[in-house]
Formats: C-alpha cells, structure tokens, sequence
C-alpha cells in the first residue's frame, strides 16, 4: 500500500513540475502573445484583484491601494501593465519591495516588475492616478444630464485599465476581484460587479466580481444615480432626470435576456442593468459586466435603438464568457455579437425588422473595406496590430465582416446546427479566452469535420475584402423605400401611397443614406422642411442627415445645429464621420472651430481620434 501511494504521490509531483501542465502553460503558445501587454503570463498571473480606492473629485484623482493573489512557478518577478499611474509603495506578502517601471511606450505605457521569492503569494501596490488617466473622465456638473453633481465614468477597453488600475491588462488574463470605493457622500458609485440600488450614507461602497473577468472589463461609474427595475434580473441607473425615459426606453430587457438565453444557454452572470451615462460617453455602449455602460444618445423615446442593448447583452456570452485572446482577436468578441444580437432582435420584432439591421450593417462594411482599400490587411478578419493602438482595429471588419462570416457558415450548415455549435462553444470555453487558431481548430473538430463540410474559412479569416461566398441580404422594406425616393427624385414627392409615420428608424435611415450627395441643396431643404431632419430627436437620423449635409453643401444653412450635436454629444461614432465629412468637403476651419468649444467635452478616446484627424 505504501508502495503505490509513492509511486502515486511522485506521480503527482513530477505531473505538477512539469511546467506543461502548469496552468500558465497555456500562456505560452504563440497564437496567444499579446503584443499589448508586458505581462508574462507564462511565468506569473494575478488570479484576484483587492481594489481600495477613494475618488477626490476636487483634484479629479483615485486614490487607494491594489492588492493582488498570485500564481507562479518560482519566478523571479511578476510584471504588471501601468499607464500614467503614480505608484508610491509596493509591497510582497506585506514587505517593501524595490519595485522597477520600465519603458514609456506612447501606447502599451510602463511596465511595473515586482520581485518574487519562491513563497510569495500577494502583491499590494500603492498609488494615485493622473491627469494622464485616459480611462477616466471626470465630469463637471454642467456636463452631465442634471447639472448638479460631478460625474466619473471609466472605460477600460481596450488598453485604458492600466491607466487607472495598475494590472496585467491582457484579454487573454483573467481575475476575479472586490473593491471598496468611497466617493462624496451624495453620490452614488457603480461597478461591473455586484450593485447596490440605494446610496450609502457613508459614501462607501463595496462590490464583488466572483467571477473571473478580463481586466478591461473592470469598470466604475459614479454619479448622483438612482436605479429603477426593469424585470426580475433587469434595471437601469441613471440620473433622476433620465430614469423614467430610461425605464421605458429598455423595457423590453428583460425578455431581450430570456430570448438571449432560450438562443445561447444560461446567463451567467446574475443580473443585468445599463447605466445611462452623460453624453460624453465615446461608446454607444460597453458591455462591462453585469453592468453595461450606455450613452444616452439611444434613448430616442420610441425603443428604435435597443438593438444596442441587444448587442451589449449578447456579449455576456460572446466576450465576457468566451474572450478573444488578444486585440488580434477581436473579430470573435465583435463579430459573434452582432451576429447574436441580430438573432436576438430577429426574436423580439421578426424577420424583417432584423433584415433591415443586417442590410444597414452590410453598407456599413461596404464603405469600410472601401475606405481601408480591398486589398488592405486591415480587412482581414485576424488582424496584426503590433505596434499600433488596439483601437485601429475597431473597423467594421471586426463587426460586419465578422458577423458576415458567421451567417454564411449558419446557411452552409443550417440554423438549428449552427445553434447548436455556438451553445456548446459559449458552454465549453466559458470564463475562457479564444485565439483565432484555436476557434479555427474548433469549428473544425465540432462542426464543419463531422458534417463533411468545406469552406473557405482561411479566405474569411486570413484574406482581404469580402470573399464571393458572402451571404446576400435583402430587405423588402428597403426596396419600397428605394422606390419612395425614386419617385422623390423625378417629381418631388414621395408616391401617395408611401405612408412614412409607419416607417422605423432603420426606415429613415435608409433614406437618408440613399439620398444623392450631388442632389441640389434644393432639395436638401425641401426634404428638411417636409421631415425635419435637422431637428429629429432621434440621434442616429440626425447624425446621417448632417454626414449626408455636409457632403452636399447644405449645411451652411444648419451649421449651428450640429455644432449644437456635436458639442453636446461625444460618442466616437457620430463625431470621427462629422469632423471628416467637413475635413473632406474643404472647411476644416469649421471643423476646427467647432472642435475648439467641443474637446473640452469630450473623454480621451474620443480627443485622441479627432486630435488625428483634424491635425493632418
Ligand atoms: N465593446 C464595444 C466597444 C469597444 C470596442 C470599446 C473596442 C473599446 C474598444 C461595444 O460592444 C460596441 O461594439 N459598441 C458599439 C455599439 C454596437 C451596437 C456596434 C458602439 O459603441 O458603437
Ligand atoms: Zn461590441
């Protein structure tokens, strides 16, 4: 008996010093290096984040302490990612330390080694955050909805998380973690993790993320907020003066996670509420964990934009529970999701409500690969973002080409197959992150080898522009809409039996994106009398009726509008089109001027885009 249990026990040992079977060994395959970040997972990770910080809204400074649970194989030091952070002390199983920050790379920042012995377990780094903490906005009263209180928001992906927690910011690293944030006692703070509803009279507020998240997923706003339920795992924070709005706006949200659920199995994450931040917010939305952030720009008051939130959610599976390994990967985080959340929107309105999504969404990657050139590697679906800033590959590449690729392999092998994939993909790989390589051999092993099927999968993935074999989407509802602005054309009106109070937003916005940029200002002005364009509440219609504007001459006659939607708004989106649309028409004085009042506003995402583009 002694005999076997030392035969089993040495066994055990020379298994677990084989540094293969090591749990960082999956760290060192290539496909898996990414560029982005100094971390060396394949020798040392954080596995659990303390986080302890205090927000000084007078100095616009977070200050605190993150404390780190560690895993390695003996190493000699760990290496943490950090941008712009003022580190005072670092400490090893709670001793001083002589900690080195190396390098000063203008994207990936510095790197913090921290020496290691044999037995440490805990890494604790004292610090503040800077003015340089591209993360973080802080937001003066006046630049938030209610004017009242300040406001902070953070957005960590893709590489900002370092700016303000110092961290081993890899997509493909993952930590649990708990923070504990004190904020002005009239504020309310909120993370990606779990939430309370109501204030804390001390201004503490302590939060836990059980599970294991990549770090540009950690997220914290705070803000004069109240929350308001939506359905039994749904709700909404927002600022007292957009909460009802809200509450209606995202009504639907709680059936949006039941479909998600019924498509691609279980949530796994407990609940799911949006904040609806200040309009300075870069995104449409981010799907940060339990949490996704939100720009008020979709609250357009008839439900016609949720299709975002649709998109947010989708990603508590493709993203959060499946991640893309590094920024090269990108395509299985994005392009998963809109496939998804077309599924899901398919679900809630029918067939052709998410027809007209995917149409608008195929233009979308039409002009893309134009712009980028057909040929260019950017439109390859794995990109190679060495030595740029991750941001670059936040194409329609990524989002279209991708969700493209993922319809085409659906109607290859069929809706129900192809469900069935995904459900056992997000089940078997979750709280996991995924190469490109590593889905390739997936697909293969699961799907495409025991059906007997081929396709161009290298093409998709390795190859530029749209291969032959893209699926074709059609849209009856746009091809009346074609035929309405034919008829516009040649008489000046719509055909009388055109009933435009039934038309969607993705109606409208078809139009004005079939409008002739050549056409007449003439008519520009006939069509704004007729539908008010230049005054429509709903952000989207205005935003392509200004690009459409611009390109024609007309909007000489609305220039203060959108200097109005551009100051007031941030969101990347509608600003990187708008600023070069005037660029490009030849009055980049007015683009300048306009941005001179607006940057002010704006969060860091968004002035490093428009500083580009306006100064070349
Ligand atoms: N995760 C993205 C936002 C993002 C991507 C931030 C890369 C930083 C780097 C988010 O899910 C997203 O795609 N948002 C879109 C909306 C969506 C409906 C296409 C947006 O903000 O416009
Ligand atoms: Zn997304």
């Amino acid at each position: 008996m002694k005999y076997i249990l030392f035969i089993f026990l040495s066994f055990t040992l020379i298994m677990c010093s084989n540094p293969k079977d090591s749990p960082l060994s999956q760290y060192a395959s290539p496909d898996r290096n990414d560029t982005h970040s100094y971390a060396q997972p394949a020798d040392a990770i954080c596995t659990h984040l303390s986080l302890k910080l205090r927000a000084d809204f007078k100095t616009k400074t977070l200050i605190g302490t993150a404390t780190y649970n560690i895993m390695h194989d003996g190493a000699s030091q760990i290496i943490l990612d950090t941008k712009g952070l003022d580190i005072s002390s670092v400490e090893v199983n709670e001793e001083q330390v002589d900690h080195k920050i190396e390098g000063a790379d203008p994207i990936k920042g510095s790197a913090l080694h921290i020496p290691l012995k044999p037995n440490s377990k805990q890494i604790k780094i004292t610090y503040r955050t800077t003015s340089d903490a591209e993360a973080v906005q802080w937001l003066d009263p006046i630049q938030t909805a209610d004017k009242k209180y300040p406001f902070l928001f953070t957005q960590g992906q893709a590489i900002l998380t370092r700016t303000w927690i110092p961290c081993q910011d890899s997509p493909g690293i993952r930590i649990s973690y708990e923070a504990e944030i004190t904020v002005p006692k009239d504020l309310m703070a909120v993370m990606s993790a779990s939430n309370t509803t109501t204030k804390a009279s001390d201004g503490v507020y302590s939060f836990e993320m059980k599970q294991a998240i990549p770090p540009y997923l950690i997220a914290l706003a705070i803000g004069d907020l109240e929350f308001g339920a939506i359905g039994a795992r749904t709700g909404v924070y927002a600022e007292p003066s957009m909460l009802k709005k809200s509450v209606h706006e995202f009504g639907e949200m709680e059936k949006m996670l039941e479909l998600a659920e019924d498509l691609y199995g279980p949530y796994l994450w407990e609940r799911y509420d949006v904040i609806v931040l200040p309009p300075s917010f870069p995104f449409g939305g981010m799907e940060n964990p339990r949490l996704t952030f939100a720009t008020p720009t979709i609250i357009a008051g008839d439900r016609s934009l949720t299709s975002l939130i649709a998109h947010e959610l989708a990603h508590s599976w493709s993203g959060n529970l499946v991640t893309n390994a590094t920024w090269d990967d990108f395509w299985l985080n994005e392009g998963f999701t809109v496939y998804f959340e077309n599924r899901i929107m398919e679900a809630l309105y029918g067939k052709d409500y998410a027809d007209m999504l995917s149409l608008l969404g195929h233009q979308d990657l039409t002009h893309e690969i134009k712009d980028l050139g057909s040929h260019s590697h950017d439109t390859h679906l794995k990109l190679d973002l060495q030595g740029r800033n991750p941001d670059d590959g936040m194409t329609d590449i990524a989002y279209e080409k991708g969700a493209h690729f993922l319809r085409m392999i659906e109607s290859e092998v069929g809706r129900e197959e192809f469900d069935a994939f995904l459900n056992k993909y997000f089940t078997e790989n979750k709280f996991k992150s995924m190469s490109t390589v590593e889905f390739e051999t997936y697909l293969a092993k699961n799907l495409l080898e025991p059906k007997g099927i081929e396709i161009n999968t290298d093409e998709w993935i390795y190859g530029p522009g749209l291969p032959e074999n893209s699926p074709v989407s059609t849209s009856d509802k746009f091809a009346q809409v074609e035929k309405a602005l034919d008829t516009f054309s040649n008489t000046g009106d719509l055909p009388k039996d055109t009933i435009t109070e039934a038309w969607t937003t993705h109606e409208w916005l078809h139009f004005i994106r079939s409008i002739d940029e050549d056409a007449d200002t003439k008519i520009y002005r006939i069509l704004d009398t007729k539908y008010s364009f230049t005054h429509s509440g709903n952000s989207e219609i205005a935003a392509a009726w200004y690009e459409k504007a611009i390109h024609s001459g007309y909007y000489k006659e609305i220039v203060s509008d959108i200097e109005r939607f551009l100051v007031q708004v941030g969101r990347r989106k509608f600003l990187t089109p708008l600023y070069r649309a005037l660029k490009e028409n030849g009055d980049l004085e007015t683009a300048k001027n306009i941005y001179a009042k607006a940057r002010q506003n704006y969060h860091a995402v968004s002035t490093q885009t428009m500083d580009a583009l306006l100064s070349e």
